[in-house]
């Protein structure tokens, strides 16, 4: 077949048609506002560039190439999705080579990509670019309507019989703020997913909270010992324009480990997503995360399609 399409710039206009195929693609129901909002509070000094490949009028592929903290330093991350019926066409091939001369016009020569774990034809096509399998990531989604949260009495006596209350960070002065965004930086820095990276800037977490974009304290969640400690926390932002929850991160200091924090702490976060009028909740976790993904089993989390996570380290050459 001969190629027909181009591939050009994304505008604001081809928003509709890039949401349409992500969600396909990723399984998600993010809207086109949502996309614009997302690039409206992007850091401009972090790469975020979107290309679309068009047929006829039609956008029929989509490319994205980008700064995601989760990455290893110095990786920009690289998108590429065609619609289903637009395949085995050269499509995906045209939008790798614009990604390309980009990362190398940018002087990066390390990339990173996701690509579902049910689609092993996107994994061989991204292999064959070079990619190669670094970590699985697991997706899941709890149904909030109705979760009953009487099974898990045990669990929350527990907690009370250590002291332990919870908090979150409405009204919290600027002190408990930038304490709340240390501990986060920390704790982060413990997960499997950021393992022997550096600490993330206060600037980065405070973005991943939606903090100065769509803040909303009462979804900062600590769960703290008898002396007031801080032993722990949760974090939700909105996700699917306000339909779902995502929570970020559920993690437990490591000086209170084992004492079976983590499953009060994910209830708490459940509460406030409820008396929000939210009826899910999804997360990701990284696949060697153990205690994380059998606190997410009993509470009912339902799995979805993964990710593996390919990394393509390198010399600039194409
Ligand atoms: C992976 C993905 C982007 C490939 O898109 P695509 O448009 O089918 O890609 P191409 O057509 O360029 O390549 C697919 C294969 O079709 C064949 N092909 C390409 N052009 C062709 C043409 N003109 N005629 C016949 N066959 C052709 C080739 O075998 C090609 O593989 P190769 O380039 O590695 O040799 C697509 O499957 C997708 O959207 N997957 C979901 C998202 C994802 O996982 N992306 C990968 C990570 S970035």
């Amino acid at each position: 077949m001969t190629a027909q399409f181009t591939v050009r710039p994304f505008t604001p206009a081809d928003a509709p048609a890039w949401v349409a195929i992500s969600n396909a693609v990723l399984n998600r129901q993010a809207t086109a506002e949502a996309l614009l909002e997302e690039d409206a509070r992007r850091d401009a000094a972090q790469t975020h560039c979107r290309w679309v490949a068009v047929d006829g009028g039609e956008v029929v592929g989509t490319a994205l190439l980008s700064f995601f903290p989760f990455n290893p330093p110095g990786f920009l991350s690289v998108n590429v999705m065609v619609a289903p019926h637009h395949r085995g066409r050269g499509v995906g091939r045209a939008l790798w080579q614009t990604v390309q001369d980009e990362a190398r016009r940018l002087g990066v020569a390390s990339l990173a990509t996701g690509v579902s774990d049910t689609d092993m034809e996107s994994l061989a096509w991204a292999q064959r670019r070079g990619f190669e399998r670094h970590l699985h990531r697991f997706a899941s989604e709890l149904d909030l309507n109705g979760f009953d949260e009487t099974p898990f009495q045990a669990d929350l006596e527990r907690a009370v019989a250590q002291g332990v209350t919870f908090m979150d960070l409405a009204g919290a002065d600027e002190a408990t703020l930038d304490r709340y965004l240390n501990f986060v930086a920390d704790r982060l820095t413990e997960t499997p997913d950021l393992a022997g990276h550096p600490r993330w800037p206060l600037a980065q977490v405070r973005e991943v909270l939606r903090l100065d974009s769509d803040p909303r304290p009462e979804w900062l969640v600590l769960a703290l010992g008898p002396d007031s400690e801080w032993l722990g926390l949760t974090v939700m932002v909105s996700i699917f324009g306000g339909q779902a929850a995502y929570n970020e991160l559920t993690a437990v200091h490591p000086s209170a480990r084992g004492r079976g924090l983590a499953l009060p702490l994910k209830l708490e976060a459940i509460r406030r997503a409820q008396a929000a009028g939210i009826g899910t909740m999804r997360t990701n976790n990284h696949s060697q995360n153990a205690p994380m993904l059998a606190v997410n089993l009993r509470l009912g989390f339902v799995s979805l399609p993964g990710q593996f996570e390919l990394l393509r380290r390198g010399s600039a050459e194409g």
